[in-house]
């Protein structure tokens, strides 16, 4: 049985990796400060044996020391997530990104701990290729355009990472993940399906940003999370970086229909322009499609929840909230 930190671990996926390790026995420590977690993503772990939760940020340098001094392992998915985020609180998401990595990674190396580090697919930019490889180039724009802080902070993680592996062969996985839904996702971060489903259970119209032509492909956290162990389990993945995601693409007017269809909806769909939504000179990309061979030839890795298994389980969801709380917004 080995001990496993996960740095965000009240959030959205850290939540469900939790779920995960203590399910099969594991011993998990949660690191988490609540800035966009929640304590009830983790609250039914609470007094079941193995688990531990340290409500506190990895920036506290001796703090995060200890606990992975203790843990055989960490999972670090503590991050301020996402574009709308890093525009709305720049200096803060920034730092937060770069440093909380730094940190973890030098007492993972003091102690010679493997370490995870979670990336995004947003690192490849403005790469127009079809398809996504993780050896591609990366095309960013300009350092006046705030959204692009993200990724580039992201990138900045992937290279302290490797740059621990290829100087002292410190075991360091990098994932790449590609969008990843599922229950406890808040909407409140600007994240399209539980948006959309907020929308449509409340009969309100479903926001779509641009003309709704671009394209996404969305993987269930169920698909993600045992990708995650499973990396951490294998030497051959250390030193690397990993696509994680699915391939099955939709166009976001062709979500925005399909939610309304599984809500049993009658919601009508507007259009917002980008401009009215973000700052201007504000970018979207239009595809973002992840190769999925190298993850699958080393831990035979293909998504297996569809997009309407997706739907189905955030819908039942939003639906037991809006029973309990019939005033509550988009889960959370
Ligand atoms: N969900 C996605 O589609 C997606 C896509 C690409 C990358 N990622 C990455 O996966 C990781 C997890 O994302 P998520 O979707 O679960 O988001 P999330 O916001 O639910 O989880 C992040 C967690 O980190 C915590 N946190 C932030 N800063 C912290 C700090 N300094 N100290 C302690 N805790 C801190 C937050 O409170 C939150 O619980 C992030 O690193 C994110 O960048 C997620």
């Amino acid at each position: 049985m080995a001990t496993h930190l996960i740095t965000g671990g009240a959030g959205f996926i850290g939540s469900h990796l939790a779920d995960y390790l203590l399910g099969r026995g594991e011993r998990v420590i949660v690191i988490d400060n609540l800035s966009t977690g929640r304590f009830s993503n983790i609250e039914h772990l609470e007094g079941r044996s193995g688990f531990e939760c340290v409500i506190d940020d990895v920036r506290n340098e001796h703090l995060l020391d200890e606990l992975i001094r203790r843990a055989d392992r960490v999972f670090h998915l503590a991050a301020s997530v996402g574009v709308r985020l890093i525009i709305e609180r720049q200096t803060e998401s920034l730092i937060n990104n770069i440093l909380g990595t730094e940190r973890v990674l030098r007492s993972a190396s003091r102690y010679r701990k493997s370490v995870l580090i979670t990336s995004t697919s947003e690192v490849y930019g403005k790469s127009q290729k079809p398809v996504f490889s993780e050896s591609d180039d990366r095309i960013m724009g300009p350092t006046d355009k705030a959204r692009w802080g993200y990724a580039s902070s992201k990138a900045t993680d992937e290279f302290l990472a490797l740059a621990h592996y290829q100087e002292s062969k410190l075991p360091v996985v990098v994932v790449r993940l590609f969008n990843t839904v599922g229950p406890r996702q808040t909407g409140r971060y600007g994240m399209v399906i539980p948006n959309f489903v907020a929308q449509a259970l409340k009969a309100q119209p479903l926001s779509v940003f641009g003309d709704g032509t671009q394209t996404r492909c969305f993987a269930h956290v169920h698909d993600v999370v045992p990708a995650l162990v499973e990396l951490m389990n294998r030497p051959a993945a250390y030193g690397k970086v990993f696509n994680i995601g699915s391939n099955e693409e939709i166009s976001i007017n062709q979500l925005a229909e399909r939610v309304i269809q599984k809500a049993g909806s009658n919601s009508a769909i507007t259009y917002v322009p980008y401009e009215a939504a973000y700052p201007p000179g504000f970018e979207d990309m239009e595809r973002r499609v992840p190769d999925l061979r190298r993850i699958g030839d080393v831990i035979g890795y293909r998504p297996r929840k569809t997009l309407d298994d997706i739907l189905a389980d955030v819908v039942e969801e939003q639906r037991r909230h809006l029973q309990a709380e019939p005033n509550a917004g988009a889960a959370g």
